[in-house]
């Protein structure tokens, strides 16, 4: 099985946290490096979470490079309301020292990127991408496939009634990076709220994993439990939905999500800003650069993401399928 190549752009981040956590546990992918962008919390506090989660796993050996510190023209507006303070549900975990890189995340991006056969999964803002594209737009060109968790088609936004936190956060970025796959004949998938929505951790599921591994349990608990109270007081949901982990499911594995293929814009002004216009009736008559994702199916990604991190085979899971919210 040929490992694919792929670099994670995050904003750590409880749920983009919990993604790297799921990457790294899949051989079938080989995360050369983590970029880091301001999103849920400021680059240096998603630097250091990252660290945090890396060397939980072992995996210090993988390079983390800082990325953007504000958006493209937007000021900054962090989700820390959502994530706590330490962008990581207030776990307040040891800081890693050190582990600075020698390179920034758009020249980390690049040169990986130019070495070919090589993917980039979006799990924050995508500012990052917006500055390769700036930079050096024949290094974009030479991404193989480009998997974001962002945007929403049917589903209510999660910033505005009409607009997700990562294309909301920097709209210019979200959008640069639309038009420029538009350009170059490329489809972004879009791994939205319609999608991620589906995704709900609840207590039973945690209680599981607690009684499966009670060391992962407790840490996915430290981690979530901010999350669990955030989506009780704004949704009244009784559970956190883990967005960003969805994405690499995905990217792993095609068949988790079904959707169409459509032209969609990014909107970066006005009162629906941030929003992922989607032409899903073709009224632009634009070649399709996204492929929308709609349809996914809950328990087949539980049994993965429990299967991967326990290290154990999905056929063990049978709980799984009372426990998964359909
Ligand atoms: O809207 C959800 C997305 O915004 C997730 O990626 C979350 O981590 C935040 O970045
Ligand atoms: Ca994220």
């Amino acid at each position: 099985m040929r490992r694919r190549k792929v670099i994670i752009d995050c904003d750590p981040g409880i749920d983009d946290s919990l993604a790297l956590m799921l990457a790294l546990s899949m051989e079938e992918l080989e995360v050369t490096g983590i970029t880091i962008v301001c999103g849920n919390g400021p680059v240096d506090m998603g630097f250091s979470n990252a660290k945090k989660i890396l060397q939980r796993l072992g995996r210090l050996d993988i390079p983390i490079c800082k990325g953007a510190e504000k958006p493209l023209k937007r000021e900054y507006v962090s989700a820390l309301d959502t994530h706590g303070a330490d962008a990581l549900g207030e776990s307040f975990l040891a800081e890693v020292p050190g582990y600075e890189q020698p390179i920034d995340a758009v020249e980390f991006m690049a040169r990986e990127l130019l070495k070919g056969d090589c993917s980039v999964i979006a799990l924050g803002p995508m500012t990052n991408l917006a500055h390769l594209i700036e930079q050096q737009p024949e290094a974009f060109a030479r991404v193989e496939e480009l998997v974001s968790m962002g945007g929403n088609f049917r589903s209510h936004g999660n910033c505005s009634p009409v607009a997700e936190y990562n294309y909301w956060a920097d709209p210019d970025g979200a959008a640069l990076v639309y038009r420029t796959m538009a350009d170059l004949g490329k489809k972004i998938h879009m791994v939205g709220l319609d999608v991620t929505r589906r995704i709900v951790l609840t207590p039973d599921l945690l209680e599981y994993l607690k009684r499966l591994d009670g060391e992962l349990g407790e840490f996915v608990q430290a981690i979530t439990k901010f999350y669990f109270d955030f989506h009780w007081q704004w949704e009244h949901l009784i559970g956190c939905v883990i967005n960003d982990p969805l994405a690499v499911a995905y990217f792993a594995d095609r068949t988790l999500c079904e959707g169409f293929e459509a032209y969609t814009e990014i909107e970066t002004g006005g009162i629906s800003i941030g929003q992922s216009v989607v032409d899903a009736e073709g009224f632009y008559r634009k070649r399709a650069n996204g492929v929308i994702l709609t349809r996914t199916d809950p328990l087949r990604f539980f049994k993965m993401f429990f299967g991967r991190l326990l290290k154990v085979d999905e056929q063990e899971l049978d709980l799984l399928e009372k426990l998964v919210r359909s």
